[in-house]
């Protein structure tokens, strides 16, 4: 199996994914044969991002058909389990939801739904940041484009290409990209650790940039697009993505620079009319009082640790779609 070029994928008896947790020392896959592990996967973020979510929502499904073949009760139940393991990201409920409607055929049948997803998510994927490429270089001048970017959005956090970095892979490609600004992405570092990686791997110049030093940098007109992804985006365009996207959405608003959103159309919420109903998961203090392992705050220290933010659909100058271009945001009336 390429387990390089797919993030998360389905191996003879078990899904496999790349290690998040061990990037960027290591590149190294697991293999996850029963529920459970794959949840402990999905909460400490050894497989993260929105469509990987979704895709491994689609696997964990087959997993569970494949131990309770005889059971659609169990598995239905094992399936709520699997798509309460992280509430933000709409993805991983609708990849349950797409691999479960499959389940009266049996558990063949939901596996070969899981894989379709997974093809789809890649083909999808490609069509939306080729889409946004192509929108960033109508909104934006200057050549070649400087970007800046949250998180990572890259085929890590995808089944395979990406979506906000796939943008940027696209331009790159075309010669139109000159360097990438990342976020470095406190407290988890899913931009020094995972998307610097993935940037290099590319080969495209880019330099981390302290979460803190984002405001300034666009205040001081180095950068012409930020491209962020999505966790869920609301009815009226409100976007949740990984906490740190709205100080960067303000900044970018008081610099006059675009801020584009890329992201599949499962990651609209046609059940959220707006953001504030969005659940915000927060994860445990010692991702902020501890670095690598080591204490960086006094014994005791108590944290706010939302993992994800919401920005008001008026600082997103676009949402992307492997289907639509949504200036400002709306996508569907309420
Ligand atoms: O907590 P994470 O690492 O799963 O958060 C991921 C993000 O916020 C991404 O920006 C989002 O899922 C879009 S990924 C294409």
């Amino acid at each position: 199996m390429d387990s390089m070029r797919r993030t998360i994928d389905w191996d003879g008896d078990a899904i496999v994914i790349v290690d998040q947790c061990a990037l960027p020392d290591t590149l190294q896959t697991l293999r996850l044969h029963i529920l459970d592990e794959l949840i402990g996967a999905i909460q400490r973020l050894a497989v993260r991002g929105a469509p990987a979510l979704g895709a491994a929502g689609a696997l964990g499904v087959a997993l569970a058909a494949r131990a309770h073949p005889d059971d659609p009760d169990t598995v239905r139940a094992e399936a709520e389990r699997l798509a309460a393991a992280r509430p933000t990201a709409v993805n991983l409920g609708w990849g349950v939801r797409q691999a479960l409607a499959s389940l009266p055929d049996g558990p063949d049948a939901v596996l070969a739904s899981a894989q379709a997803l997974l093809d789809d998510d890649e083909r999808v994927n490609r069509q939306a940041s080729a889409r946004a490429g192509e929108l960033i270089l109508d909104l934006c001048e200057r050549r070649p484009l400087r970007f800046l970017t949250h998180c990572n959005t890259g085929r890590l956090a995808t089944v395979a290409w990406g979506t906000a970095l796939g943008a940027v892979k696209h331009l790159a490609l075309a010669g139109h990209v000159e360097s990438v600004l990342v976020d470095e992405t406190r407290p988890l570092l899913q931009g020094a650790r995972l998307t610097a990686f993935e940037l290099a791997e590319a080969g495209i110049p880019y330099r981390l940039c302290p979460d803190s030093a984002a405001a300034t940098a666009l205040a001081r007109g180095l950068v012409d697009c930020v491209v962020v992804g999505a966790d869920r985006i609301a009815r009226n365009g409100d976007v949740a993505n990984k906490v740190g996207t709205f100080p960067l959405a303000l900044a970018a608003h008081h610099a006059r620079v675009p801020f584009v959103v890329v992201a599949p159309e499962s990651t609209l919420d046609p059940d959220v009319p707006a953001g504030d109903a969005i659940v915000v998961e927060e994860r445990a203090a010692d991702e902020v009082t501890h670095l690598a392992g080591r204490a960086i705050a006094p014994d005791g220290a108590a944290a706010y640790n939302p993992a994800f933010d919401i920005t008001p659909a008026e600082f997103v100058t676009a949402i992307v779609t492997e289907e639509h271009v949504f200036a400002q945001g709306v996508w569907r009336a309420s």
